[in-house]
């Protein structure tokens, strides 16, 4: 195993083994989650809350965009939809502030990284009906996040590329996960690596109905399965820009394109997940440094360590005058990071 692949195998796992849990939420908790999800709808596909275009979903993989892309976000729309309860540890919907600024799942999170003390920052989420499975989805890392370079000043795939290395550990602003499943149909279950990426994934098995789990999905790959039996019935003109919203006078789901049903789903078809976030602090020391910043790397820092890292490797890499848009440094870098599992094996029909 090359050293590479052997440090970010090994840089790629959750901080404790994820942690199952039964029944997270109270049945009338799951109700006033629900209801949200019926009222207030309809809601966008996943991929709308991120990308306009191919070409900014693309750059967030590759860091690169190919000339002369043929293809659209509607070629690629996928059936899976998502709102937000909460974002910036602001909760949107009063009547669900206990299942946000959630005593129990704090503490869930502080022991499982045997820290002092968190946060809740975000809630969401998503609503699909069964589709057909057209290939075995790819397992993936949710966005990451350090102390200096995040979101809001960073392009993800040096985000990406800087978890991928192991190199920033001491500035990786610590994160747990709720998630929390609700679906009685077939397949739909949660793939994860906790081992690594080129360790055996385990399957979060059914029943999937208020079975959770608690995770470090940054440094963890994962997956969906695919929802419904794999020959579900296509959803005809479903396009980037669609919607799935509730209809209580017929009691179905439905999913719309410019305004128009296009699908639709029987109630005990429908899966839903409930994904909570929350920011974790060793200490009181630790939580200072994230909010006062002062122990914010910049992005030269961090162009810098990689640098360092892919040289002294024997890697030859110019030095970029302007590295978050000098190609060919960004495709020495991705090209430098780049480690994802293998899932061919695991179980899917034939395409
Ligand atoms: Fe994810």
């Amino acid at each position: 195993m090359s050293d590479y692949i052997d440090q970010m195998n090994r840089a790629l796992r959750p901080v404790a083994p994820p942690q199952i849990l039964e029944g997270v939420y109270t049945e009338d908790q799951f109700h006033r989650l629900q209801e949200i999800i019926k009222r207030d709808g309809p809601w966008p596909t996943i991929a709308a809350h991120h990308f306009q275009s191919v070409e900014e979903l693309i750059a967030t993989v590759t860091g690169v965009v190919p000339e002369g892309l043929d293809l659209t976000l509607d070629d690629i729309a996928s059936p899976q939809f998502r709102g937000f309860y909460a974002q910036n540890s602001v909760s949107f919907y009063p009547e669900i502030n206990d299942c946000f600024y959630n005593d129990g799942f704090l503490e869930l999170v502080k022991n499982y990284w045997g820290a002092q003390y968190a946060k809740p920052t975000m809630m969401l989420f998503n609503v699909c009906g069964p589709y057909p499975a057209v290939a075995p989805p790819p397992a993936h890392l949710d966005a990451v996040t350090f102390r200096g370079v995040r979101y809001e000043n960073s392009p993800v795939w040096l985000m990406n590329c800087m978890a991928k290395s192991g190199l920033f550990t001491d500035h990786l602003v610590k994160m747990a996960q709720v998630i929390t499943w609700w679906y009685t149909g077939e397949n739909g279950t949660f793939t994860y690596w906790p081992d690594g990426p080129l360790g055996d994934p385990k399957i979060l098995q059914h029943p999937l109905w208020n079975k959770g789990v608690v995770v470090q999905n940054e440094l963890m790959f994962h997956r969906g399965d695919p929802v419904g039996a794999f020959d579900s019935p296509p959803i005809a003109n479903l396009k980037h820009l669609s919607e799935m919203g509730y209809d209580p006078d017929a009691d179905r789901w439905n999913i719309y394109t410019d305004g128009e049903p296009v699908h639709s789903y029987e109630p005990q078809d429908m899966r839903f997940l409930v994904h909570w976030n929350a920011e974790v602090y060793a200490d009181r020391d630790e939580m200072r440094r994230s909010m006062d910043h002062t122990d914010d790397l910049t992005i030269e820092e961090a162009i810098g360590r990689l640098l360092a890292d892919m040289r002294g490797k024997g890697m030859k890499v110019a030095e970029p005058s302007d590295p978050l848009h000098d190609t060919e440094f960004i495709r020495a870098v991705v090209s430098a990071y780049t480690i994802a599992p293998t899932t061919e094996w695991l179980e899917f029909p034939a395409a």
